[in-house]
């Protein structure tokens, strides 16, 4: 069975092609830089309504294949931005209608832990997602993925382009910050875990504090870094006591940060745990984990029915049953 996936929570518009043993038959995506500021929905939006035709025959030429061949439409469900949502299920039902094929809406969370699962060949992973509009600590217990820990307020990709943007770093400030906290040296700021939360809110304008006061730009970097990391890895060390796995997985687009999974993977070998991140590639958002969660859906629950193919703005993580995982420890 084949499945061709759409992409679009956010700004990247995300078209895979996957089959039923987890081959990679196609891939294609392309990222929205906004000019300046955050990303606004309706531009994302746009942006999807504008790549999603030319990236689906991109990915089907990249497969190999014909668009018969295709046995399943998936596309992401939720969560997201309204309108990039819709964008992104009237593209999958207009693709669906019209090969009259069958179609299914996933849960964007559980993609990147499902892809993530395939790619490493980790079975029942404590897995930090970490991304521009995500930061959840996922795991599986009785018989859902269960969000251990997650955000108050903003996502800790977020934070760190919102840093950047506002201190002329640039979008996304990611990348940047990383590069020069090399060179930086700890100053104390805000460490916020609440319960199995965290916050990074507080920590945000504590940084963009100590920047107007002057405060080396690498010396913020750093310690920014050094702090929201942290409070991260602590949260994902108390699932991974609480939930007695053995596996660690990171995933989501802040996995780029190489201090970051330097800092999970030392924590992940301190409890005996194997320590797993994808292929960058399929860390951040794309088409490939929305085609696979369809197929692992489809082979449970069936397709859906077009009236039941709506978006799902704050679809939680923990909505969703998930049969095909039998046992509970790994
Ligand atoms: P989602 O819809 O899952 O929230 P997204 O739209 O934010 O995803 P991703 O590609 O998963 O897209 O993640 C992008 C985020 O990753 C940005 O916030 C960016 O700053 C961050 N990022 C990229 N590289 C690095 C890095 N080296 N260090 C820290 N953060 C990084
Ligand atoms: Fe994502």
């Amino acid at each position: 069975m084949i499945s061709l996936g759409i992409e679009g929570t956010a700004e990247k518009t995300g078209v895979g092609i996957v089959d039923d043993e987890g081959n990679i038959l196609g891939m294609a995506g392309k990222q929205l830089f906004p000019e300046k500021g955050g990303i606004h929905p309706r531009i994302a939006a746009e942006h999807h309504a504008n790549w999603i035709p030319q990236l689906i025959p991109q990915a089907v030429e990249e497969a190999g294949i014909s668009y018969d061949d295709i046995d399943l439409i998936s596309f992401s469900q939720g969560p997201g931005l309204g309108p990039a949502l819709r964008i992104v299920a009237t593209s999958a039902r207009t693709l669906a209608l019209s090969l009259n094929k069958p179609i299914i809406g996933v849960n964007h969370c559980i993609g990147h832990v499902e892809i993530g699962k395939l790619d490493t060949g980790a079975v029942n992973p404590v897995s930090l997602y970490v991304s521009g509009g995500n930061s959840q600590v996922i795991a599986f217990e009785s018989g859902r993925y269960r969000i251990f820990g997650e955000t108050l307020d903003i996502a800790i990709g977020n934070c760190l382009d919102h840093f950047g943007r506002e201190t002329g770093l640039g979008h996304p400030g990611g990348p940047v910050i990383e590069k020069l906290a090399k060179s930086g040296s700890y100053i104390d700021l805000p460490y916020v875990v609440k319960g199995m939360d965290f916050s990074f809110s507080g920590l945000l304008s504590a940084a963009l504090r100590e920047h107007e006061k002057g405060t080396a730009i690498e010396d913020i970097c750093y310690s920014l870094q050094e702090t929201a990391f942290a409070m991260l890895v602590e949260v994902t060390e108390r699932a991974l006591s609480h939930t007695q796995k053995d596996e660690v997985m990171l995933c989501g687009g802040v996995s780029a940060n190489t201090r970051l999974r330097e800092m999970l993977n030392t924590m992940a070998v301190e409890h005996g745990a194997k320590f797993y991140m994808p292929q960058m590639k399929l860390c951040g958002d794309n088409g490939v984990m929305i085609a696979w969660l369809g197929l692992l859906m489809h082979k449970q629950f069936g397709p859906m029915d077009i009236k039941d193919t709506g978006i799902i703005q704050r679809f939680r993580t923990d909505e969703v049953d998930i049969p095909w995982i039998k046992n509970e420890k790994s």
